[in-house]
């Protein structure tokens, strides 16, 4: 038999044990300052490319100017309780409508966040008798809403079809024996190395095979499709996707979430989703201050085109300086390199320390062993001087990346102080 905490002690898990030397700076960094294209880090200015902020909304004056004034008419966590027992406003119906209409589904349901949201809108679709098939590099609330299943469940390889064919074949068999029904869920985007989800594809299968798509369209909506309305109206699908999901903690600039889809769906949701019978409502705030985001979203198509023009302006500079982004199709812009992860923390730390520039930085388990990938979020606030300082900056630290600085810098680093970090 074992302690647990002499275990956690002894084994702080793959990430936490950089957690001494890391925390603060590396994971968990300290920004200071309203969000926006500059921002305070450890007393310096920097360019921050790491805010999921697309629309640049969290500065809007008008979202700036609702949400305050929502707070101060309802306070901060207006109404008590959760939906189903004394959290409910006209306000929650009307930022609902309007979701719904904007997505082009009948109805939609709020979430009070979009992680828990999204694991629980899993766990109410499916039996134990059903079976979902999943791609294999969905985000974790999808990861851990299949964990709640009880029954089968499949993974594809990620964005392949034929995988996902074969996985069909095989849940179509346990389906029939159990008399259950298939989940296919993807994302719309996915966040990390920004490639769309291959919907249309998806859709087409529906022709040959019986199932259900749920889509967490979190990096999608606001950024892609004509309307804004997100990966599926950019693929003209929308209308095949059966249950669509966002979190609004990204083009909407706020927290929370919602679910949309067909009426019957959406109500057998509302009244069946732990996550938001079980817990507090969306505060009116947010409730509101969506009201106004969504607004914007809507009648603002010029906030989406400024968007667009920095994507291309930051992927084409650094795809012809050498770097390599993959296959992103999206705003996300994920700059892959390879390396392991105490050298990518000296390429992090040169690029903020000595020019300016603030990304995320994410290594393995998040993205295959020996890569680095620098993930740059632009938005619609970001200015050609930033985009070019930066282009500028990467163009650096290209230079001494493949002549070996930060080798070496690394393994100095590991022998002078003894480190020793497991491989992982
Ligand atoms: C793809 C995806 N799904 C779900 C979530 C969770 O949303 P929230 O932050 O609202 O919990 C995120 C992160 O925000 C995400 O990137």
């Amino acid at each position: 038999m074992q302690d647990i905490f002499e275990r956690i002690t002894q084994n702080p898990g793959p990430l936490g044990q950089f957690a001494d030397y890391g925390e603060g700076y590396f994971i968990f960094p300290r920004l200071e300052g309203p969000i926006g294209p500059r921002m305070k880090f450890q007393g310096k200015e920097v360019i921050f490319w790491s805010a999921n902020d697309y629309l640049g909304l969290c500065n809007h004056p008008e979202v700036l100017k609702t949400d305050a004034e929502a707070a101060a008419k309802y306070g901060m966590f207006y109404p008590m309780g959760a939906r189903a027992m004394s959290g409910e406003t006209e306000e929650h119906l009307k930022l609902e409508r309007e979701l719904a209409k904007f997505v082009q589904k009948e109805s939609a349901y709020l979430l009070n966040f979009g992680y828990q949201g999204m694991f629980s809108t899993i766990q109410a679709l499916v039996t134990r008798n059903d079976v979902i098939v999943y791609d294999a590099d969905s985000h974790a609330c999808i990861v851990d809403g299949v964990r709640l299943h009880f029954g089968k469940s499949f993974t594809y390889r990620h964005n392949d079809i034929k995988s996902l064919e074969k996985n069909l074949q095989r849940a179509t068999k346990v389906a029939e024996d159990s008399g259950g029904g298939i989940l296919v869920i993807t994302e719309g985007v996915f966040g990390m190395r920004g490639q769309q989800g291959k919907l249309r594809e998806i859709c087409a299968l529906k022709k040959k095979y019986h199932f259900r798509l749920l889509v967490d369209d979190a990096h999608g909506f606001g950024t892609l499709g004509k309307t804004g309305a997100g990966t599926g109206e950019e693929q003209e699908c929308q209308d095949q996707i059966d249950v669509y999901f966002s979190t609004f903690a990204k083009s909407m600039a706020g927290f929370g979430a919602f679910i949309a889809g067909n009426k019957e769906i959406i109500r057998y949701l509302k009244f069946n989703l732990r996550s938001q019978i079980f817990a507090k409502s969306l505060t009116m705030p947010m409730v509101i201050g969506g009201l106004k985001r969504l607004e914007l979203l809507r009648t603002r198509p010029e906030i989406k085109a400024r968007l667009w023009d920095n994507v291309h302006k930051l992927q084409n500079g650094l795809k012809e300086q050498g770097f390599d982004l993959g296959d992103t199709n999206t705003c996300v812009t994920p700059v892959m390199i390879q390396g392991d992860p105490v050298e990518a923390t000296f390429l992090v730390k040169d690029l903020r320390e000595n020019y300016g520039i603030f990304t995320s930085v994410v290594v393995y388990p998040v993205i295959p062993k020996g890569m680095i990938l620098l993930r740059l979020i632009p938005t619609a606030s970001h200015t050609d001087t930033e985009i070019n300082e930066t282009l500028a900056a990467f163009k650096f630290i290209y230079g001494k990346l493949i002549s070996g600085v930060y080798k070496k810098q690394a393994e100095n680093f590991i022998k002078e102080q003894n480190l020793e970090f497991k491989a992982i």
